[in-house]
């Protein structure tokens, strides 16, 4: 399996703070049967507004060679996940190569987990222009995409993907965003799955179990495809194998019925 999403450099945002803490996570993963993992270190999000891709380049092939030390047969692979930023365009001119994922023309795009702002349609539209295609981090986990899942649907109709976390299936996040996720499948809104691995325990860097509940849904292929043809396109810089057209998810219409009213006649506390 490919995991494309993971917060694994040592010290470079908020996931493994250590190399032992790093090694420990590629255990994990490599014992899932994880064989390719992206680094995706925060860029433009709170504290980790400051792109350095000199640092990220080292600290990957320092781990790297710590983990061909250990004896670890994962291999690592450049990537970040973008926040959506004021000036993210001129950001994508100067430093596309260290922005995208292993040198594609993939970019993760992630979004504030409480709102969508409405020039998103005209952002994703330069992007696309650049020839990019942005992947949309775990969209499960903003609160918009799961009450409005049509505003994603046009996103993925205007050439976007969605990557979904593994946790989301097991409930890292809560329940509101484990039924989220699975709306989600059933739209055909789901095209990779990766860990967005933060901790050995936390959000450790496992996959397996949450291809098999996705299975329950969609079928074993197209489980396995999103963590293992679909990102293994995007590593390679080709258009993902396993595509389903997304199916417009119904707004909820608002209920008219009249209510009966409600007398408390005997219920009233004096
Ligand atoms: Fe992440």
């Amino acid at each position: 399996m490919i995991d494309l999403h993971t917060h694994i450099l040592p010290g470079m945002d908020d996931g493994a703070q250590t190399l032992a803490e790093a090694l420990e996570m590629l255990q994990l993963a490599q014992q899932d049967g994880i064989t390719h993992l992206v680094a995706t270190p925060h860029i433009y999000r709170g504290p980790y507004q400051e792109l350095n891709g000199e640092k990220i380049r080292k600290e990957l092939s320092r781990l790297s060679s710590a983990a061909q030390q250990a004896g670890l047969e994962v291999n690592l692979f450049q990537g970040a996940e973008v926040h959506i930023t004021h000036n993210l365009i001129e950001q994508i001119h100067r430093y596309r190569p260290d922005l995208v994922i292993n040198q594609s023309d993939y970019i993760f795009i992630e979004f504030p987990a409480d709102h969508v702002f409405p020039g998103v349609k005209d952002l994703f539209f330069e992007l696309l222009s650049l020839g990019l295609t942005p992947i949309i981090a775990h969209p499960e986990r903003n609160a918009v995409f799961v009450r409005q899942p049509r505003i994603l649907y046009e996103l993925v109709q205007m050439g976007a993907l969605c990557q979904v976390n593994s946790g989301s299936f097991l409930g890292y996040y809560g329940e509101h965003v484990r039924q989220g996720v699975y709306n989600l499948l059933r739209f055909n809104l789901v095209h990779l799955m990766a860990s967005d691995c933060h901790h050995p325990t936390t959000i450790p860097p496992l996959l397996s179990e949450a291809v098999e509940l996705a299975a329950e849904v969609i079928g074993f292929d197209e489980a396995q495809a999103l963590v293992n043809d679909n990102p293994r396109a995007v590593l390679e810089n080709r258009t993902i194998p396993h595509y389903s057209p997304p199916r417009p998810p119904q707004e909820r219409k608002k209920s008219f019925k009249l209510r009966r009213p409600v007398f408390h006649f005997f219920s009233r506390k004096h």
